[in-house]
């Protein structure tokens, strides 16, 4: 079997940065990248490489690399799907938000729509790979849409989960720690697999089962989040107990058997994956009856909110129990640095509590604009958009965000927060000046040195 087009249903976060990488490394296969989302298309045609929809360190790069040779953005769907021998299927699985599962479950609604059209539309025998991440045995599914289109066609599905992390999405996909493919037919198999070994050593690809393979994704989310969340429940013990969160995960981290990766106490992880396949397993967990094991990964969840209430709670506590008309000045809105994601950011939810609070917050962040802000606050749908304009500013300087302020929280870790001019914000600043670190990132004795008073998770 050899692929010498590719489509890409989804221009998104994933989508987009796995597919140009792909482009870049297989300059002999045409690879197009359909969205509905005209607008999103338009971003990833445009001329200027800082409009890309996507901000990620390297993709300008790549993209300038491939686009117009073979790589192209479309919304083409149907023919985009009718040219191609291979159809990455990458677009967005959020949780239910109605019927049953709500809150919980994925909502597969656009991956079936995906296999409705793929059904339609195709003339041609083709292999469907899943790489947006779903409930285990979403494929059976997809199989069972494509096995009905009564033209004789053979679909083979292959899932192919992406690890790739927000940020360091390039760094990620041009060195992956492994690639997972998991399917039936040894053929499609060996046909995706060709696509990788273009950069990827062969070694480092493995193949499962596909049950293995969907299920893998989710347990890795688990996993990763829920050493987040170990981690950040140890620093709430750490600040009862004068023990340092740091200094813990420094001398646990040590022992090979811990790994040091993925120990950093904050004030709780965001993103579009951890929450939501931490949801979609519970759930599954609990489809299947087996309630101590949804319990017990329920409880990541738990500790990562109860993370940012708490931090939400010591800014309000320390600043005399009243944040009334305060100005408190956020430094970062992304769900980590160097993306302009804000999906389940914590900086909503600790602004959503303190606004609650009558709080007038000024918002800066690197990347992110503000019509975002106001989206991300509008879905809480906690109070209207005019309150929410009222009391939350969105500022294009960190100075300026500052400026007055009783309060500062750093909600993301941007590095250049450590590099401004931090005497100059003291000065222009209420007094006492509190600064609240929710991402440890500040150097503790140089803020003291001038007088802020400094409060970072875990110390
Ligand atoms: C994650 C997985 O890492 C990736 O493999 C998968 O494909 C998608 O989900 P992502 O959500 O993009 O990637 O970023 P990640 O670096 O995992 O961070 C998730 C959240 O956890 C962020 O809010 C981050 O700030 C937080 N985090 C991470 C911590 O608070 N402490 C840590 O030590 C690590
Ligand atoms: P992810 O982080 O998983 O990439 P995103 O929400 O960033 O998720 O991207 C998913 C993309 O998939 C969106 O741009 C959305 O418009 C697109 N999409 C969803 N359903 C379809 C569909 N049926 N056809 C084409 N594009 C779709």
């Amino acid at each position: 079997m050899r692929i010498n087009k590719i489509a890409c249903i989804g221009a998104g976060y994933v989508g987009g940065p796995t597919m140009s990488v792909i482009a870049q490394k297989n300059p002999h296969i045409q690879v197009t990248v359909v969205d509905l989302n005209v607008d999103r298309i338009n971003a990833w045609n445009d001329e200027n490489l800082e409009k890309l929809p996507v901000y990620e360190p390297g993709l300008d790069a790549v993209v300038g690399e491939a686009r117009g040779r073979n790589l192209f953005f479309s919304t083409d769907v149907d023919q985009a799907i009718s040219d191609a021998d291979m159809i990455f299927i990458s677009v967005n699985t959020p949780t239910k938000t109605y019927g049953k599962g709500k809150g919980q479950a994925a909502d597969l609604k656009f991956i079936e729509l995906c296999a409705r059209q793929i059904a339609d539309v195709a003339t041609s025998s083709k292999v469907i790979v899943e790489k947006s991440t779903i409930p285990v045995r979403t494929a059976a599914t997809i199989k069972s849409i494509l096995d009905h289109t009564g033209k004789g066609l053979q679909f083979q599905v292959l899932s192919n989960p992406e690890f790739l992390a927000e940020g360091t999405a390039i760094q990620d996909l041009h060195h992956p720690d492994r690639i997972l493919i998991g399917g039936e037919d040894q053929s499609a198999i060996k046909a995706l697999k060709s696509i990788y070994e273009a950069w990827v050593p062969s070694e480092r690809i493995i193949t499962t089962n596909l049950w293995s393979s969907e299920l893998s994704k989710l347990v890795a989310n688990a996993f990763l989040a829920q050493r987040v969340s170990s981690i950040n429940s140890i620093s709430e013990l750490c600040e009862a107990t004068g023990a340092n969160v740091e200094e813990v995960a420094n001398a646990i981290g040590q022992d090979t058997r811990i790994g040091s990766k993925f120990l950093k106490a904050s004030v709780g992880f965001g993103g579009s994956c951890f929450q939501k396949d931490l949801l979609n397993l519970v759930y599954i967990a609990r489809s299947y009856n087996l309630n101590e094991v949804a319990d017990y990964w329920d409880q990541v969840i738990k500790i990562n909110d109860h993370q940012k209430t708490r931090f939400a709670e010591k800014i309000i506590q320390s600043m005399y129990n009243t944040v009334n008309g305060k100005k408190i000045a956020f430094l970062g809105w992304a769900f980590k640095k160097n993306t302009n994601d804000t999906r389940e950011s914590a900086a909503i939810y600790v602004a959503d509590h303190l606004l609650e609070e009558r709080a007038q917050i000024n918002v800066f962040d690197p990347k992110v604009q503000e019509h975002q802000i106001y989206k991300d606050l509008k879905e809480l749908n906690t109070r209207s958009a005019s309150e929410n304009s009222e009391l939350l500013t969105v500022m294009d300087d960190p100075y300026k965000a500052c400026q007055a302020a009783h309060g500062i929280a750093i909600l993301t870790e941007w590095d250049e927060f450590n590099d401004y001019d931090w005497k100059r914000i003291k000065d222009n600043m209420k007094k006492p000046a509190f600064v609240f670190d929710g991402r440890k990132l500040l150097d503790r004795k140089k803020l003291e040195d001038l007088g802020f008073v400094y409060y970072a998770i875990g110390e």
